[in-house]
């Protein structure tokens, strides 16, 4: 028997960037998610195989050994190796374990890939030692792996990732939890460039370091639209929520991280159709979002296509971290 556990990806609708300040930053889980199967070992050693993602190795002693794949992914595999100690050490338990990731999350695109397997490996630990722990004791610790990955990140992505659901997080007034009546789908266009969080969130630091006064506008202006934009949401009105989306991307391209990539692609969805588009995450490269009446999505995903990147369209998802003991023979191949 091994354990089963899943916590879905996420989109920022809304005050990315101006969420490290203030916020608030609208954030829904969405219908991707990362699956981490756990078994437990007999020895101390954490192994991680995430072939599907082109990497895999182990811990020892928090020493990692590569077995396939590059640095930069030992950094994403020390999050796992973070996210399974501080659980068996918050647990009271000892022990090593087997991780298996597989992951439908592009990974490194601003669709919070990495908090998913951090969010589904603390689940999967915990079950493995029947801890019977709280959602908010599970968002706690993936933070922790998280915190290896993106520096000092706000925390909506493993807060979103492990209740699921939409979520507003503000510095002052920390999460809440929202209902929306009406699941709006929306297409995600990846323009398959990857990019690291930390450094996006240091180059903004840096530009609000020599522009104090300036930055302040404009994270007050993205707080506004967050607010407005939550109150659209809860209305399900497509048409303020598209218009404070194009109003949202143009901040976000003033405080510089955007792309050529994502401004095309943000046009390309307008001109097919779109009533609003933006870039999501931490921007320099990774995704942009776009909402547009049913009508005109196909358009919308074929235009993206043509540009070189890939479409997806994506709904919110209630369901936030899940866990259950299975069969060795039921593990998922993808
Ligand atoms: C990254 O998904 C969103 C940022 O606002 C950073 C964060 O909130 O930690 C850029």
């Amino acid at each position: 028997m091994l354990v089963e556990a899943s916590a879905p990806g996420k989109m920022i609708l809304f005050g990315e960037h101006s969420v490290v300040y203030r916020g608030p930053a609208v954030v829904l889980a969405i219908d991707r998610r990362a699956k981490v199967y756990a078994q437990k070992r007999n020895d101390n050693k954490v192994f991680v195989d995430a072939d599907n993602l082109g990497f895999s190795g182990y811990f020892e002693d928090d020493i990692y050994h590569a077995m396939r794949g590059n640095a930069w992914r030992g950094r994403n595999l020390a999050a796992l190796n973070v996210s399974a100690k501080k659980t068996m050490e918050y647990l009271g338990v000892e022990g090593g374990v087997n991780l298996r990731v597989r992951s439908m999350i592009p990974i490194a695109v601003g669709l919070g890939s990495s908090a998913a397997i951090c969010v589904a490996t603390v689940g999967a630990v915990e079950k493995l030692h029947e801890g019977g722990l709280k959602k908010e004791e599970i968002s706690n610790l993936a933070f922790e792996g998280e915190t290896i990955i993106h520096g000092r990140p706000s925390g909506v992505d493993n807060n979103v990732s492990t209740f699921g659901g939409v979520m507003s997080y503000e510095k002052n007034e920390g999460f809440k939890h929202h209902k929306l009546t009406e699941k709006i789908p929306f297409i995600i266009g990846n323009s398959k460039k990857k990019r690291s969080t930390k450094k996006m969130v240091e180059n903004v630091a840096a530009l609000k370091e020599r522009n104090p006064e300036v930055m302040d506008n404009f994270i007050d202006a993205m707080g506004d639209i967050g607010r407005e934009g939550l109150g659209a949401l809860m209305e399900a009105d497509l048409f303020k929520i598209g218009d404070l989306m194009d109003l949202n991307h143009g901040l976000l391209s003033g405080i510089g991280v955007s792309t050529m990539k994502l401004e095309i692609l943000c046009h390309t969805a307008r001109k097919n159709g779109a009533l609003g588009a933006k870039l999501t995450g931490a921007g320099g490269g990774g995704c942009m979002i776009a909402l547009s009446e049913e009508r005109y999505m196909s358009d919308i995903e074929r235009a993206i296509r043509r540009r070189k990147s890939d479409a997806y369209r994506v709904s919110l998802t209630d369901e936030g971290v899940t866990s259950m003991w299975i069969e060795d023979n039921e593990v998922a191949d993808s």
